[in-house]
């Protein structure tokens, strides 16, 4: 048992204008949402429905803001296909965590890259108004969510539809089968054999609406940290 893994994190703010030069609150807002979310410790747990409460995870992983680099750069929009990390490459990635805060245009939250690809490319980059509470922050998405849910993919986590049909997999066996994404903030959803477990943060619901890891996400996400894991030298 390894008991809470702290991860160290680099944000790197790349802005075209003052308002996309976020605040060290609102860098401070996502960070504390990183931590609710993966401790359970989100104001919102208890909004769980009952059928999923017990298999609601602590992960037992935290996050440690390291430093903040901040960048001035005339490009308006970024895409999705690493051109802010080619201009500023990540820092240390072998032992940290760095976060892109840059606008990628086009409606896109964030993107994130699953472990064991390119050091060069390794991390998360998420849109100025998608990250954080506070600050520069747009509803539906103000939450700070989304950087969570790209945390999970960067450990590895799966959308839990499994980005295909009911017997496409997540490889996750608490997160119930779906053939599809939810969005907004449903009251119930089934699209396979059962209810989809639409609250959590690996589905693309609202920020409000999402609210869990399940143990089986846990213990996926864990196994990184591992003597010879994907994650072992954070
Ligand atoms: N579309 C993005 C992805 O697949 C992020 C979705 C985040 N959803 C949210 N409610 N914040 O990585
Ligand atoms: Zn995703
Ligand atoms: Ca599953």
């Amino acid at each position: 048992n390894l008991g809470v893994i702290n991860i160290p994190v680099y944000v790197h703010v790349v802005y075209s204008n003052s308002n996309e030069n976020i605040s060290d609150a609102q860098v401070a807002s996502q960070i504390a949402v990183l931590n609710d979310d993966f401790r359970r410790n989100n104001n919102d747990a208890n909004n769980t429905p009952s059928e999923f409460a017990s298999v609601a995870a602590d992960t037992e992983i935290n996050f440690t803001l390291a430093n903040t680099f901040r960048y001035a750069n005339s490009r308006t929009s970024w895409g999705t296909n690493n051109a802010v990390k080619a201009e500023y490459p990540p820092v240390t990635p072998e032992t940290h965590m760095n976060i892109w805060v840059a606008n990628i245009g086009g409606g896109i939250l964030g993107y994130a890259q699953f472990p064991g690809g390119n050091l060069a490319t390794d991390g998360i980059v998420v849109s100025p108004q998608y990250f954080g509470t506070t600050g520069y922050v747009a509803a539906p998405f103000d939450g700070g969510r989304t950087t969570t849910h790209e945390v999970g993919h960067y450990l590895n986590l799966r959308h839990i539809w499994g980005d295909g049909r009911c017997n496409r997999d997540d490889f996750v066996a608490d997160t119930p089968s779906s053939d599809r994404p939810n969005y907004g903030c449903p009251t119930s959803a089934v699209h396979c054999r059962s209810n989809d477990q639409f609250m959590n943060y690996m589905d693309y619901t609202d920020d409000s609406c999402m609210n869990m890891f399940s143990l089986g996400q846990k213990e996926r996400m864990r196994a990184l940290f591992a003597s010879g894991g994907g994650r072992a030298a954070l």
